[in-house]
């Protein structure tokens, strides 16, 4: 698959996609949406896959935003339809994909580029990033579910007073707020965050997808998240994986799941 806007790495079990706008500082233009969206579907639909780390290209930017430039003359019905489109065909893809997906924060998470973290499963960040959701700045408010996911993510009084202020935070202040896992020193940062998805690649894939599923339930409206664990805990006993794992520890030996 050929990208114009992304790099696309394969490494064992993980695959790396990386947005690759470094003279835009990664901002996410039409283009870029439309290839985040042919990229995920295809890793969260190749078997040889098992989990994802996306981050930045070069060392300034993790995504400076959405790109701007193409904000300029849109109308009330286009502007609806962008994040409308944004929401659906990308960052709500990652956030109910089956396969957990790590966000590699290397510098400017901002906007647009802060929402396409708050999608992913885990965030981890470099000393050196920057996160804030500045379109206040621009008259505008998050729209690729922003306003929702920081407010999950660390309370609505954190998440009101980054969203009026427009202030951005570091990745120290991030950690301490519960916006990112971890933070690491720029040279660490991916070796560290693929050490963390190998763990979680050691685990039974099914069973991620149904923890990742059943988390994400109680933060749907409309979804009772306490049912939908019931069903997805009763599932896994109908798994392959739920065998060998409790053959393995029964063995005292390692599991080796195959996701079945
Ligand atoms: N959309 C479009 N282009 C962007 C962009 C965005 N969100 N963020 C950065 N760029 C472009 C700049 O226009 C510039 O392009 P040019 O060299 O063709 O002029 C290039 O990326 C480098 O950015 P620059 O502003 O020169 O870098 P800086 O180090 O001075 O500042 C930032 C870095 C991140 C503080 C600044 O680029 C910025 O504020 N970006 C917009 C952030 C934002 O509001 N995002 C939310 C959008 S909803």
């Amino acid at each position: 698959m050929e990208f114009q806007n992304l790099t696309i790495e394969n490494k064992e079990r993980i695959q790396y996609i990386i947005i690759n706008r470094e003279s835009k500082l990664n901002a996410l233009n039409k283009d870029t949406l439309a290839e985040l969206h042919t990229a995920f579907t295809a890793a969260f639909n190749n078997p040889a896959v098992g989990g994802i780390i996306i981050t930045g290209a070069g060392t300034k930017a993790f995504v400076a935003g959405a790109d701007i430039s193409e904000f300029a003359g849109l109308d009330v019905k286009e502007g609806r339809a962008l994040a409308l489109k944004g929401q659906i065909n990308v960052f709500d893809l990652i956030a109910n994909g089956k396969k957990p997906v790590i966000a590699a924060i290397n510098g400017f998470a901002l906007g647009g580029g802060l929402e396409l973290a708050m999608a992913c499963h885990i965030r981890v960040a470099s000393e050196t990033a920057k996160m804030g959701l500045p379109e206040v700045t621009l008259g505008l408010i998050p729209g690729y579910g922003g306003t929702q996911r920081l407010a999950q993510l660390i309370g609505k009084g954190k998440a009101l007073e980054m969203i009026l202020t427009a202030d951005m935070i570091t990745a120290v202040e991030a950690h301490q707020y519960g916006l990112v896992t971890h933070v690491f020193c720029p040279e660490d940062l991916l070796p560290k965050a693929e050490e963390l998805l190998q763990k979680i690649l050691l685990r039974a894939p099914l069973a991620l997808a149904a923890a990742i599923h059943s988390v994400n339930a109680g933060f749907n409206d409309g979804t009772n998240g306490y049912e939908t664990e019931i069903e997805e805990f009763g599932k896994c006993f109908g798994t392959r994986d739920f065998q060998e794992g409790v053959d393995a520890f029964l063995a005292k030996r390692k599991a080796e799941f195959k996701g079945e």
